[in-house]
């Protein structure tokens, strides 16, 4: 990570905590790790994340309707879906810094210096060539080529030993890439071991009566036992949509870069049932609708990328993943996978019951393939809050020359509009609460009439709140108030009852959804 950046992500961590968004979970007794708690303005954007998404898909596709299963299930959903043997992460440790890692990550990030290697020599020979041809330098020029070789042939180990389930490979792989440990800088490597990612606890209140239970590692499988439900009582039929939003736990071997990856955290899920045959489409379609989703948010389409699993996951016969450029680099955001038959095929096989749709178009019964959209509502935050995060210098003296200012999508923020008094007396206050009573059934609203107006602004500008209504004495003369705008911190001058329709075209959900349909 780029020391730079990691100053970024550091900024916002303690941003995140001095502005009640995200504080360490149990602080008190030191926290507990990669587990946080949202606070008072850090569940406003949560929420509004998720009404986004929520809406979005159960809103504006006619074919798409929700669940809200519980966390615990029956066991055997467990082994049916084949996280109880295959959900696994190879875990390694360095013997002399103590530090557990992911044999897996330590190879990709290999991978990765190897491919920074390979821009390297690009950028040198694109500096010394005018006519610069990249696709011909780089199947040509010697050293790349070894480079690539390199890469090709560390990719396929990779893949070999992760499929095959091969750990002695796998740290041999480590050790003929020659990869340190980065704190010891050490090879002293333990043998790789595969580790299951899933918490376990116990159901029933005495001991040899407990049944083994565990907490879900992702939310699919309460829609996935759900399906027949859902399709006979909601008269579904294929093409169509089960979305859920919901808490997913995993016993992360490397839990770190602080919501990112936690132990603890929120899934935003949609298992699309189709014909079997009919994957590769609806797997492309989502790809793209799910790209454009992401855009509509404004914070930059350069930050997005597509990156195709090699991998593939125990269920899936295709899957990418929906990168984002967080302060910590290019990452997973959202996956998008096929998958198959594999998990009502299952369910069908451990449950003895029938998990098939009967397709009245084409006369016969199946079990549906699925194309599985999944997102991170915590990674979202992660995005929304890293990008959003801007120090500027102001130009002016005192006090006033620098702010922090979180240019979050305006549909998103806590709070749509503050509502400020310019001082406390002469009747403004009461001024600013009848503007208040009067936007707070549409619009969350902050009332504020301590400190100065810029220091209140300033306090607006930390947490995103779009805009702030000044009352003044003409307020009070002719129904007006100064509006002032976060991003470029312009001030107009409007009349009360304009101020509605300004958030409700810039600030309101339906301003945001608009964008997609
Ligand atoms: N049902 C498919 C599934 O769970 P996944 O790629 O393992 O697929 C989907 O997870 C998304 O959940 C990821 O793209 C990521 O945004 C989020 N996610 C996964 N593990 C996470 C963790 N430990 N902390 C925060 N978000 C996580």
């Amino acid at each position: 990570m780029a020391q730079q950046d990691d100053n970024v992500l550091k900024k916002v961590i303690s941003h995140a905590k001095e502005y009640g968004f995200i504080f360490p979970s149990s602080e008190i007794y030191d926290g507990l790790s990669a587990v946080y708690d949202y606070g008072q303005n850090g569940v406003e954007l949560k929420n509004n994340i998720k009404e986004y998404w929520w809406r979005f898909m159960t809103q504006l596709h006619d074919n798409i309707v929700g669940v809200d299963a519980a966390i615990f299930m029956h066991p055997t959903t467990w082994k049916a879906s084949g996280h109880v043997d295959a959900f696994n992460d190879p875990m390694v440790d360095n013997k002399d810094s103590k530090k557990r890692y992911r044999a897996d990550v330590l190879v990709e990030d290999a991978i990765a210096k190897m491919e920074e290697k390979i821009e390297k020599e690009v950028e040198k020979a694109a500096k010394r060539f005018e006519n610069f041809d990249r696709a011909m330098f780089v199947s040509t020029n010697p050293r790349v080529l070894e480079y690539q070789k390199k890469i090709d042939e560390t990719n396929a180990r990779l893949k070999a030993a992760m499929g095959s389930n091969d750990m002695p490979a796998m740290k041999q792989l480590i050790a003929d890439l020659e990869i340190a440990d980065p704190i010891s800088g050490t090879k002293n490597w333990t043998d790789v071991r595969q580790f299951n990612l899933m918490f376990s606890t116990e159901m029933g209140s005495i001991a040899e009566e407990a049944n083994k239970i565990y907490l879900r590692p992702e939310t699919a499988q309460g829609i996935f036992v759900n399906f027949l439900n859902v399709q006979k009582t909601g008269r579904m039929k294929i093409p169509f949509g089960i979305a859920q939003i919901g808490k997913a736990f995993r016993n992360e071997i490397v839990a770190r870069q602080f919501i990112f990856r936690m132990r603890e955290f929120e899934q935003m899920e949609m298992q699309f049932f189709i014909r079997p045959g009919e994957e590769m489409k609806w797997y492309e379609y989502w790809k793209a609708k799910r790209m454009k989703w992401h855009q509509s948010l404004g914070l930059g389409e350069d930050n997005y990328r597509f990156h195709d699993h090699l991998n593939l996951a125990h269920y899936a016969n295709a899957a990418c993943d929906i990168q984002f450029n967080f302060p910590m680099g290019f990452k997973e955001l959202e996956g998008i996978h096929s998958r198959t038959d594999f998990d009502l095929k299952n369910h069908e096989k451990y449950s003895g019951k029938k998990l098939q749709y009967f397709d009245p178009e084409l006369n016969q019964s199946y079990i549906p393939f699925v194309v599985e959209t999944s997102v991170g509502l915590d990674r979202l935050f992660l995005a929304t809050l890293s990008k959003g995060y801007k120090e500027e210098k102001l130009g002016t003296g005192g006090e006033e020359n620098e702010r922090v200012v979180l240019s979050i999508p305006p549909a998103l923020a806590p709070h749509k509009v503050a509502v400020l008094p310019l001082v406390r007396k002469d009747g403004l206050p009461e001024k600013a609460e009848k503007i208040v009573n009067d936007l707070k059934l549409d619009f969350r609203c902050y009332y504020e009439d301590k400190d100065t107006i810029g220091r209140r602004y300033r306090r607006m500008d930390a947490i995103g709140t779009p805009y702030c209504v000044t009352v003044d004495h003409q307020s009070l003369q002719d129904d007006t108030v100064t509006i002032r705008h976060r991003d470029t911190m312009q001030q107009e001058r409007l009349s009360i009852s304009a101020v509605k329709n300004v958030l409700a075209e810039t600030c309101s959900m339906k301003s945001l959804l608009q964008k997609l349909v």
